[in-house]
């Protein structure tokens, strides 16, 4: 297993599950789903700024990019735009010093979705 993959495991399957397919419903469902957010700039950002990305303990941020580009691409599969662009330590800096800061979370990543997904070639 790469060093990706170790990191995904240890900061985020317990939530997220080993393959991106979390155990308790109230987790999104990584796996074939995460790509949708790519398809708009806004839900890129989104992916990097919720809680769990953001405030991860990976403080790394190559690390954290790497982790990120596991969940677009390993993850993503098929949801994930054709000619998406991996993430890069630079912008994952940028992105997560900016954490979502919305109380209503579940509303907010419910109206970023349906924009990024008006926006997927297909
Ligand atoms: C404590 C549990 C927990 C951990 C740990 C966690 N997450 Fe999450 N994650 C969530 C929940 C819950 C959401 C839904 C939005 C929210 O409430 O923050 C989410 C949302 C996301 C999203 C947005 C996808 C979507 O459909 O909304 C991504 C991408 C993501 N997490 C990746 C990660 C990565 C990568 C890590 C490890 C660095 C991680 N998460 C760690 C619980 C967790």
């Amino acid at each position: 297993m790469d060093h990706a993959t170790t990191n995904y495991l240890t900061h985020c399957g317990g939530c997220h599950g080993i393959e991106g397919a979390s155990p308790r419903t109230f987790v999104p469902l990584l796996r074939d789903h995460v790509g949708t957010f790519d398809c708009s700039a806004e839900g890129r950002a989104y992916l990097v700024r919720v809680p769990g990305v953001s405030m991860s303990l990976i403080r790394d941020d190559q690390e954290l990019a790497d982790v990120m580009n596991f969940v677009l691409f390993r993850l993503g599969r098929s949801s994930t735009p054709a000619g998406a662009k991996p993430f890069t330590a630079e912008e994952v800096h940028t992105l997560r010093a900016q954490p979502l800061t919305t109380t209503d979370l579940l509303k907010l990543r419910a109206e970023v979705l349906s924009r990024a997904a008006a926006q997927c070639p297909r």
